[in-house]
Formats: structure tokens, C-alpha cells, sequence
């Protein structure tokens, strides 16, 4: 067990470079498994979860070298197995090995998926998509297993923008007979590498990033290739928000401004100032930020996973602001342990309040989920007093050296074993 100690309020300001994206690593990773070769994967965060899934593919058969902190080349010619259900139990995106294996293999048994709690994030969607490709899928006892002998392609129109099922759907399509189309699809910038990496190895994926994808099916991927992670939007997110929240000043780099639009309009709207340079942002304030409405959206609105990053601003801002979380229905566990700091939250099912206060006072706080992890380091950076910060293993499963990352920049941070 281990504990983070911050001593506040510090503003933060130098520079940072933005790690590769842990939800494009996360879908990258077993989409690896469509391709009878060897590719190179570049840029990975060396994160929990990108180390949990090569260890899952690992058991699959795949064969991994880590050629440095963020390089790895993955053999995946001889893929053994095509049932895990212990570990990949405790793991959100062990999900798309389900897609992933039924393209390769045509059957495919895993456990359930784990993951923040932060509401019901049921899989009907990714059924919907396999059952309409020509797959027999069975949901018992907490596993889930398909089979298909063969995938064809069709259209299928998703309820719901949802990232999960649009990569799961591409990635059992890329292999499949046919043309599949995905209807209201998700456009986040991670999809788009997914797919690109996919196209790097041979798929035939036309209009990622739009909400109408069509993938033409094609016989078999490309026996090698190099592909490099797209760089973490929420990373850099979380970082232009610490810098307003902390009245300091960050040159944020390795970002791509163009995924970081509507947290701009927001960062400006509360006073921030923000100067972009090619894959540089600086972003800045120097005075208590102004009130603001936020509703998280599916991409290009303003990121979910942003929400509770932005709410530790809002908490200290003039005025009172309200906060809609439109895409998970119970997002604000991280309020309680921000009230337990002197916040003047009340958050209500998908909505919270935010009565600004002057500043924040240190308290011993536990962390419910990755990115309530990261907003509660900001909030333990602005802080009066010695914050503590519990249930780290959240944190790494996202954010690369984030002690290292936030010391550098000023904060005074310590990781404590307890
Ligand atoms: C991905 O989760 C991310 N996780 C989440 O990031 C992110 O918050 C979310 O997308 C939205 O951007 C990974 O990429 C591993 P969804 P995912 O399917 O795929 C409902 C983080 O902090 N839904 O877009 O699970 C669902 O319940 C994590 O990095 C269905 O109803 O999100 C939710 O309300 C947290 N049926 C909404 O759609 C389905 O079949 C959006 O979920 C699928 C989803």
C-alpha cells in the first residue's frame, strides 16, 4: 500500500510532456492479436493497464519484448488460446478481445469486464454489433463467450456513440466478408488510432473520427509494421486544468491542440489563458476562476473523463456552477472526498453544484477512480496544509510517473509507503 503526500498550495508551473494515449494503448494492444506477424508499438504509457494487457496477451500465446519504457514488439503468429477468465475479469477493456478474437479465431471466452465504478457500463451494444456480424454470443455466470464461423459484414446503427462498441464492432469487421458500417459511431480521438494503427497493418477502415465508419473486410493484415501511440488527450486535459486551478503556468508538450477544442472554450471561459504552438500549449491564470456550466459529451464536447479534473476547479471558483455528467450516471463520487477538503458540493444522480469557496483546506482523502485520482492530486496541490492520498493503484492504471510528472512542475509531492 502506498500514499500520496502533498504539501499545499504550490502553483505549478514549467513544462510537461504528454504520455501515449492509455485508452488508444488499451485497444491497440489486443487489436494486435487480428495480425499473423510482428508489429512494433511506439509510444506506449507505461501505465498499469497497458502492462496488465501484455501480460493477458501473453497468455493468449503472444510473444512480447519491451525494446524500452514505451516500446514493445508483440509476436502474434502463434495465438494458442482463445479462453481467459481470471484476469480479464478485472479489466475494463479486456473487452475488446472479444472482438479481437473472434476476427482472428472465431471463438472468444473471457470474463465480464471490471473497471471504475462509475455506473452500470453494460456491453449489449458490443453484443448487438457481434449478433449482427453473424456471431453466436452467450452471457453466463459472469463470462461472456462468442463464436462465429464466419464474420460478415453488415450495417449496424449504435443507440448510443459508444467508444467501446465502435472499436469492439471495427475490430471484428476488419477480418470479416464484406463491408460492415457503423452508424453513430464515436469520433474520440482514440478511435481514430485505433483505426489508423489497423489501416498501418493492411485493414481497410474509411471515415474514423466521423460518426459513420465503413470497414471493407479484407483477407488478412500485413505480416509486420510500426505503429506509435497517439498522444493522451485527458492527460493533457488534466494538466491545463491543473494549471488554472493552481494559478500557475504550464507549457504543456507533445499534445495535439486539435483534441483538446472544447477544453480550450472551457479554460478560457473561466479565465485561463491559453497560447497553442504546433504540439505546444501553454496554458495560464492568474486570478480565482470565474464560475461555469459543464456537460460532459460524447467527443468533440467536453470530455467525461475531464469531469472531475474540471470539478476541482469549479470548487474554488467565484460563483456557483453546476456540472451535468451526461454519459455515466455516477461520476461524483470524487465530491465527498473533495467536501471532506471544505468544497461545497451536492451532487444529485447525473447533476452536482458547485458553491465556489475561497480555497481548499488538506484532509486525508481516498481515491474512487482513475481520473477522480488526478483531480484529487490537483486538489491536494492547491490545498492549505499536508493532503494524503489513498488507493494510488487507480491512478497508475492511467497516469505515467504522475508524482514525477507533478514535482517537476513544482508540486511538493511524495509517494509514502504505508
Ligand atoms: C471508454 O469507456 C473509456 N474507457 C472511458 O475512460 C471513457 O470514460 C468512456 O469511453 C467515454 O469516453 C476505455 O477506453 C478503456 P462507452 P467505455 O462505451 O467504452 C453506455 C478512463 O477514465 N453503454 O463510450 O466503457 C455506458 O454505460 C475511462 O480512462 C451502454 O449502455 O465507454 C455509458 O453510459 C473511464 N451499452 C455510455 O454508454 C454498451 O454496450 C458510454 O460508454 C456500451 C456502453
Amino acid at each position: 500500500m502506498e500514499k500520496l503526500v502533498i504539501k499545499g498550495p504550490t502553483p505549478l508551473r514549467g513544462e510537461v510532456s504528454i504520455s501515449g494515449a492509455k485508452n488508444a494503448a488499451v485497444a491497440i494492444l489486443p487489436a494486435t492479436l487480428l495480425i499473423n506477424g510482428i508489429c512494433t508499438i511506439e509510444n506506449l504509457p507505461n501505465v498499469s493497464d497497458v502492462k496488465q494487457f501484455c501480460e493477458i496477451l501473453k497468455f493468449f500465446g503472444a510473444k512480447i519484448t519491451w525494446n524500452n519504457e514505451h516500446e514493445i514488439t508483440i509476436d502474434t503468429r502463434n495465438i494458442s488460446k482463445t479462453s481467459e477468465l481470471e484476469i480479464t475479469r478485472t479489466f475494463r477493456a479486456s473487452y475488446y478481445l472479444i472482438g479481437a478474437l473472434l476476427g482472428r479465431c472465431g471463438k472468444v471466452q473471457v470474463g465480464l469486464p471490471g473497471g471504475c465504478k462509475i455506473g452500470a457500463r453494460p456491453i449489449d451494444l458490443h453484443i448487438k454489433g457481434f449478433e449482427a456480424l453473424g456471431a453466436s454470443v452467450e452471457v453466463s455466470q459472469g463470462n461472456i463467450s462468442a463464436r462465429a464461423k464466419k464474420l460478415e459484414g453488415t450495417s449496424i446503427y449504435l443507440d448510443i456513440a459508444s467508444v467501446g462498441a465502435t472499436i469492439n464492432i471495427m475490430l471484428a469487421s476488419v477480418l470479416a466478408e464484406g463491408t460492415t458500417i457503423i452508424d453513430n459511431a464515436a469520433k474520440e480521438p482514440h478511435i481514430v488510432d485505433v483505426a489508423n494503427f489497423l489501416n498501418t497493418m493492411g485493414a481497410d477502415i474509411r471515415g474514423a473520427g466521423t460518426d459513420v465508419i465503413k470497414i471493407n473486410g479484407v483477407k488478412e493484415l500485413k505480416r509486420e509494421g510500426t505503429y506509435s501511440i497517439v498522444p493522451d488527450q485527458i492527460e493533457a486535459g488534466t494538466f491545463m486544468l491543473a494549471a488554472v486551478a493552481s494559478r500557475g503556468d504550464l507549457l504543456i508538450k507533445n499534445c495535439i491542440t486539435k483534441h483538446l477544442e472544447s477544453i480550450i472554450a472551457k479554460v478560457v471561459e473561466i479565465g485561463g489563458i491559453v497560447e497553442s504552438n504546433g504540439d505546444k500549449l501553454r496554458v495560464y491564470c492568474k486570478k480565482r476562476p470565474n464560475r461555469a456550466n459543464i456537460k460532459t459529451l460524447p467527443y468533440p464536447g467536453f470530455p467525461t473523463d475531464l469531469q472531475a479534473q474540471m470539478g476541482v476547479v469549479l470548487s474554488i471558483a467565484k460563483g456557483t456552477s453546476i456540472i451535468n455528467e451526461s454519459i455515466f450516471e455516477s461520476r461524483f463520487q470524487y465530491t465527498e472526498e473533495l467536501n471532506k477538503m471544505g468544497a461545497k458540493i451536492t451532487s444529485q444522480g447525473k447533476s452536482a453544484v458547485f458553491d465556489g469557496v475561497e480555497e481548499l483546506i488538506a484532509a486525508p482523502v481516498c481515491v474512487p477512480d482513475l481520473r477522480a485520482g488526478a483531480a484529487l492530486i490537483i486538489a491536494g496541490t492547491i490545498a492549505k496544509g499536508t493532503t494524503e492520498i489513498y488507493h494510488l493503484e487507480h491512478i497508475d492504471r492511467g497516469y505515467e510517473h504522475i508524482e514525477e510528472k507533478f514535482k517537476k512542475i513544482g508540486a511538493n509531492i511524495e509517494r509514502i509507503k504505508i
